[in-house]
């Protein structure tokens, strides 16, 4: 790896310039049209430009940028606008154009997902997508669902939900931070399949390690067996450069927008595999719209178009970067630092060596320290941000350097 100073790694995590448009954006990508994702992943002028276009905070170093990352200035700029051409146009605009608007935001994340736009609809999040799916089967008493222990946390509690209120079973196993192959994590999921699995809920990327699951292998796995599958990609959408025909055909997949497209917040999306619309109650009623078409589940009543409609400044930021690259650049970053590290005798890392089991989010731990008193110190002396992570079998910080933010 060559090495950049540390410095300029320093300086990389917390951003210099604040400004940056959409006009000097081009041009910045004009100067490396032709250069490939692995020639450009160590250009620190490229990427130090792009930066720029981040306004972070200097108060702190932000290393938790998974839960919601800022999104860029050009995308803050044009979506301030949205938000006062709707407020200008008020109703007319809920009653008119709003529609045209969000199916074009629909049909570019489509696009981006490699599905169609009766596949997908924008929802405020991945807990809504997820949970819709969760809370719209048509369970009955005994049926089983099968969950990780590193999953999120709502979600595994919608399951509960379920429980409480349909008799269903939820069986729970636990991921190896450092497996040795896909075949071991695909076993681990088949070994909880009885003639009872209705569904197998699985994160493409954990969040508290950054680990990437097999989730083609999982699902042609799991489709053996009759079980369908719902994807947690909350950190997978446009960190990973992936299309939903590259995950065996898995039934259901959610994302947030705001994470890794930078989107403002309170944007999602959840993908039905067409065969499977027809067989989800929605949450909210709508009785205009057909049982096989996804809109029916859409329906949440009025809400922030503003957000919708940045959706296209996001995906246009995205996309003139490219995913190749930007994938490229975030495992780069991760593995910067996770390299030197990695064997020191007082440091554990959480997070798979193998390039392809991780990218931007890793996790550390420090023997002799809990994760809390870290986090503590870190932010108390040195003004660096982190999230403890605290439950067996993982224990340290997720780590979402800002860095590794393109
Ligand atoms: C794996 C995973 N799933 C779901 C969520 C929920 O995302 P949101 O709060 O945007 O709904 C998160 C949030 O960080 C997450 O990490």
């Amino acid at each position: 790896m060559s090495s950049i100073s540390k410095r300029q790694f320093l300086k990389s995590l917390v951003g210099t310039a604040t400004l940056s448009t959409w006009a000097g954006l081009d041009e910045t990508l004009a100067k490396v049209a032709h250069l490939p994702a692995a020639t450009l992943v160590q250009k620190e002028s490229f990427w130090s430009d792009i930066r720029a276009a981040y306004p972070v905070t200097k108060e702190f170093i932000q290393l938790e940028n998974g839960y919601y990352s800022l999104a860029a200035q050009p995308v803050m700029d044009s979506y301030l606008k949205h938000i006062q051409q709707v407020n200008s146009v008020s109703s007319y605009y809920m009653r008119t154009r709003q529609f045209a608007d969000k199916r074009e935001s629909q049909t570019q994340l489509a696009k981006l997902l490699g599905c169609s736009t009766d596949e997908l609809i924008i929802t405020r999040n991945t807990t809504e997508s997820l949970d819709t799916v969760i809370g719209g089967l048509k369970w009955k008493a005994g049926d089983e669902a099968i969950m990780a222990q590193q999953d999120y946390g709502a979600m595994q509690d919608m399951f509960k939900l379920q429980a409480r209120r349909h008799g269903i079973v939820n069986k729970t196993l636990s991921l190896p931070n450092h497996p040795k192959s896909d075949a071991e994590i695909v076993s681990l999921y088949e070994k909880a399949i009885t003639p009872k699995t209705r569904l197998l809920m699985v994160c493409h990327m954990v969040n508290i390690t950054g680990q990437i699951l097999p989730i083609r292998q999982i699902t042609e796995m799991a489709h053996k067996h009759g079980v369908e599958v719902l994807v947690d990609g909350a950190h997978a959408f446009a960190q990973l450069n992936f299309s939903i025909g590259d995950l065996g055909g898995c039934d259901y997949y959610a994302s947030s927008l705001h994470k890794w497209l930078g989107t403002p917040l309170g944007a999602g999306i959840l993908y039905v595999r067409k065969d499977k619309i027809a067989d989800l109650w929605p949450l909210f009623a709508d009785s205009s719209v057909p049982d096989d078409d996804i809109r029916k589940l859409n329906h949440t009543g009025t809400h922030p178009v503003a957000t919708d409609l940045a959706i296209q400044d996001a995906i246009k930021f995205h996309t003139g970067i490219g995913i190749e690259r930007k994938e490229a650049r975030l495992r780069y970053l991760q593995h910067y630092w996770t390299d030197q590290v990695r064997h020191h005798s007082k440091i554990i890392l959480n997070t798979p060596e193998a390039p392809a089991r991780s990218c931007a989010i890793a996790n550390v731990g420090i023997a002799g320290k809990t994760p809390t008193e870290l986090a503590k110190i870190l932010f108390d002396k040195y003004k660096i941000f982190t999230v403890a992570i605290d439950s067996p079998p993982v224990q340290g910080y997720a780590l979402h350097p800002m860095s590794t933010r393109p």
